[in-house]
């Protein structure tokens, strides 16, 4: 039988609730009433068949690409299952980082893709290894499937690797998905999108996760023209047009990106130092710490994660991602970015609940 779910996402929407809420990986809810828009401007219907050209153009801008290489879609779920669904043929061989984020795979698994791995390890930070890539690659992989910044542990991966993984992609024909969802959390020096390096480059992003309106539903791919178009013509099977009052809501937030992002970085910095801290007195974890990111994923180096967090989340009302939805159980992932006090408190009570198992143990 084909593959036609997501756990982690079904996990997400119903056991990932509590009052110290850590399971996250996006920004706080940017309020609506601070966005600076006229009501009155607002639309139910409009132009918009393949895209709304003004929000096709605002987001040609922000990456500085042709707006004929800008597909809209509802998220960065649906771009990435636009991207690969147009790309890959059942059969057809898909390289995935591992770990990775469980709907890539749950996608190329969908599609009835060929689906081969390669690694990131934690004794290497997590980096992508060109050379791990070059000995996975086969002349038939059609896609390689990335993420920048990497979900769950939050690395980023410089330019000089991708343009790598983008020759080693070249030479077998195979063309490079990046999920870039969390690259904008970068806020200092803030690369541009691989889709520059490369006609190979295929890139996939949103508003959701680093500027707090995932109520939008506003991403996008960027590829070339030719297989935008595919895109643009497979969507006509999924969603046909896009909700316009999201379009013109979406266009309101591009032209106030900066209060966005201000807004979201303060809260990002305070919890990140906060976990610092945390970090450096816990004994129980270990961490491959980044600069950037909404994200972290230490590990448990006693006991198993699954049921660490059933405690956390039950006796502490606490929780966080296991790391079995990324293939790994002894780690979990904690998500900063949403509310500094909460997280603080969620902080304390992972620390209690650690303590309370060394003590068992
Ligand atoms: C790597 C990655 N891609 C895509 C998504 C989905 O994003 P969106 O809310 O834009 O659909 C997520 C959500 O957590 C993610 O982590």
């Amino acid at each position: 039988m084909r593959h036609k779910q997501s756990d982690y996402i079904h996990w997400s929407k119903t056991q990932s609730r509590a009052r110290f809420n850590l399971a996250t990986s996006g920004v706080a809810p940017f309020p609506f009433r601070e966005l600076p828009i006229d009501l009155k401007e607002l639309e139910i219907n409009g132009d918009d068949s393949y895209g709304y050209a003004p929000l096709q153009q605002a987001i040609a801008a922000h990456h500085g690409v042709d707006p004929d290489c800008v597909v809209e879609s509802a998220g960065t779920s649906m771009a990435n299952h636009l991207a690969m669904a147009a790309i890959i043929e059942p059969g057809d061989e898909v390289l995935i980082e591992h770990p990775a984020y469980g709907p890539i795979l749950d996608i190329a698994e969908y599609l009835q893709a060929n689906v081969k791995r390669f690694r990131r390890v934690e004794e290497n930070g997590w980096a992508i290894d060109p050379v791990e890539v070059r000995r996975c690659i086969t002349p038939k992989t059609c896609l390689i499937v990335i993420t920048n910044l990497h979900n769950p542990t939050s690395v980023l991966t410089p330019d000089s690797v991708l343009r790598e993984i983008g020759d080693i992609a070249r030479s077998a024909g195979a063309l490079v998905l990046v999920d870039e969802v969390y690259l904008d959390s970068v806020y200092d020096n803030t690369p541009r999108t691989s889709f520059h390096l490369g006609p190979n480059f295929v890139v996939t992003s949103s508003l959701t996760k680093v500027y707090g309106v995932s109520g939008l539903r506003c991403g996008w791919v960027l590829a070339q023209p030719d297989v935008a178009l595919k895109m643009h013509r497979l969507n006509d099977l999924y969603s046909a047009t896009p909700v316009h009052p999201g379009e013109l809501l979406s266009l309101a937030a591009f032209q106030h990106l900066d209060l966005l992002r201000v807004r979201a970085r303060r809260i990002l910095e305070a919890d990140r130092k906060l976990l610092r801290g945390f970090l450096k007195q816990e004994p129980a974890l270990s961490a491959v710490e980044t600069k950037w990111g909404t994200t972290l994923f230490p590990r448990l180096l006693n006991g198993e994660a699954d049921a660490f967090l059933e405690r956390l989340r039950f006796e502490f009302d606490t929780s966080a991602v296991p790391g079995r939805f990324f293939e790994m159980p002894d780690h979990f992932r904690i998500g900063m970015g949403v509310n500094t006090e909460m997280f603080a408190e969620g902080l304390n009570r992972i620390d209690r609940a650690l303590a309370c198992d060394t003590i068992r143990n």
